[in-house]
């Protein structure tokens, strides 16, 4: 496995240098694998838009370094074109950014942008929306004609089908009912998949966070309280909860039950955890096939 992105010691103080000096980043390092889903959780104002920022050059390190596919991306003003090709940041609630006239079009601005043309550019489109599950028939409709979720996901479609091999989302799922949160999961899922694109995605939904992500990062106060497995870190509840996160509520379920003096596992993270645990233990009755 090669590393694809390093953070080493970054700092940022927006307004550095002004009586509003305010130090929203301190030493925040880690590193990312090639392929690797990495999920950045932390309580509101806890740096993650901040972070994830500056992993395409949108915001310049105070200080530190962001090292993406071996080169730092501030050594030479040049690589920033290279590097937002490489990188793809998809913001909050990226619907508001939909302005073309038809879903294609809109799907294909950002490979536009890169230089795409012709055939080239249309098998581009096709290709992601096929991966992506987003259907022809939506091609020529407005974007404003859709859903919510549905406009979500063909913003989203518009920076992946400029294929960056680091994807970073910042709250994809915000805002949406159960099914368009799935709906996202699983183009994102299908993205590292087909590409073995490396992700990094912000999100307040642990439930989310327990299905996707291979690592966790823990943002708290600016810097990074832990960065480990997902397994690992949602092992240490008691500490999630002191800095104002939690566990997937199927974890409570089973804490709750262990607290009774019951012997569960403490890995239990999402329903098919629970489910494919209850039917290896002697339960009555029922079907033990999951
Ligand atoms: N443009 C800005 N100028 C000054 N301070 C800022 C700016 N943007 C963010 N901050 C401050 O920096 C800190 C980190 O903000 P940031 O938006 O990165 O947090 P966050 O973890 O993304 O929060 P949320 O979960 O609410 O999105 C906060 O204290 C915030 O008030
Ligand atoms: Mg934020």
């Amino acid at each position: 496995m090669s590393i694809v992105l390093s953070v080493k010691n970054l700092t940022h103080t927006y307004n550095n240098n002004t009586p509003f000096a305010h130090n929203a980043l301190s030493n925040v390092s880690f590193t990312v694998n090639s392929g690797e889903i990495v999920g950045i959780i932390g309580h509101t104002g806890s740096g993650k838009t901040t972070l994830v920022s500056h992993l395409n050059g949108l915001l310049k390190p105070t200080s530190g370094d962001i090292i993406i596919d071996g080169k730092n991306i501030w050594d030479d003003p040049k690589h920033i074109k290279e590097i937002r090709s490489l990188v793809g940041l998809v913001f909050q609630y990226p619907e508001y950014q939909l302005f073309e006239e038809t879903v294609y079009k809109d799907i294909a601005f950002g490979p536009k942008n890169l230089g795409l043309k012709g055939e080239e550019l249309h098998k581009r489109i096709v290709e992601t929306c096929k991966t992506v599950d987003i259907d022809e028939k939506f091609f020529d409709k407005s974007p404003f004609e859709l859903s919510g979720g549905e406009k979500r996901r063909v913003a989203i479609a518009g920076i992946m089908a400029m294929r960056p091999k680091v994807l970073v989302l910042d709250e994809p799922v915000a805002g949406l009912d159960p099914k368009g949160r799935n709906d996202v999961i699983k183009m994102i899922e299908e993205y590292r998949n087909t590409y073995n694109a490396t992700v990094l995605i912000v999100s307040h939904n642990m439930e989310n966070m327990s299905v996707l992500a291979d690592k966790l990062l823990v943002m708290n106060g600016g810097k990074v309280s832990m960065f480990d497995t997902t397994e690992n870190v949602f092992k240490r509840g008691e500490e999630l909860r002191k800095i104002g996160l939690d566990t997937p509520i199927i974890t409570k379920v089973f804490d709750r039950i262990r607290e009774k003096g019951y012997i569960v596992p403490d890995n239990i993270f999402t329903v098919y955890d629970a489910v494919k645990y209850l039917s290896s233990v002697k339960v009555q009755g029922g079907d033990t096939d999951v």
